[in-house]
């Protein structure tokens, strides 16, 4: 009977794993986490989650039924779109813009784009709510996240 027992809780246990990986990587501490990696290699002060920006991007998300990156008339937002597009990566394609930010002037690098990274390291934002919403076609998703206090003053770094 102990046996049987083991079984059932170790089959709840593979189920709950499965159910974890698949559905649980859009959640806040996915957004959070994400974040977390490149503000921690900064020492910038890590974000917290705001479920009312939250409600705003996804309602912004929402609408983008289009998958065109349609900026709302709000500051402090990114926006990302592709296939399956979760959390940690929509963090990481902004990540990327990093080699094309000149720190020391203070600008992207001609003809790039890196204000989705100055965004994401700006140090004076200290909280963050995203939304994610499935295009009409199916396949891509748009990831909304929205910011405050916002980056990307104007005369002011990042960091
Ligand atoms: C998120 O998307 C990326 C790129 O498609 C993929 O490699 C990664 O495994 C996904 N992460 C999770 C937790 O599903």
């Amino acid at each position: 009977m102990g046996h049987w027992r083991i079984k059932i809780s170790l089959v709840a246990a593979i189920y709950m794993t499965i159910l974890h990986s698949s559905v649980a990587h859009n959640e806040p501490e996915d957004f959070l986490h994400a974040h977390g990696c490149i503000r921690r290699l900064l020492d910038l002060p890590p974000l917290v989650w705001d479920p009312e920006l939250a409600k705003v991007a996804q309602a912004w998300a929402d609408k983008r039924k289009d998958c065109k990156l349609t900026p709302s008339d709000k500051v402090g937002e990114n926006m990302a779109q592709g296939p399956n597009l979760n959390a940690s990566y929509a963090v990481q394609m902004w990540v990327e813009e990093r080699p094309d930010y000149d720190h020391a002037k203070n600008e992207c690098l001609p003809g790039t784009q890196c204000a989705h990274y100055t965004q994401v390291t700006w140090k004076n934002t200290e909280r963050v709510g995203c939304g994610r919403a499935q295009c009409s076609d199916g396949v891509c998703y748009v990831i909304v996240c929205n910011y405050d206090p916002p980056g990307n003053i104007v005369g002011e770094k990042p960091y």
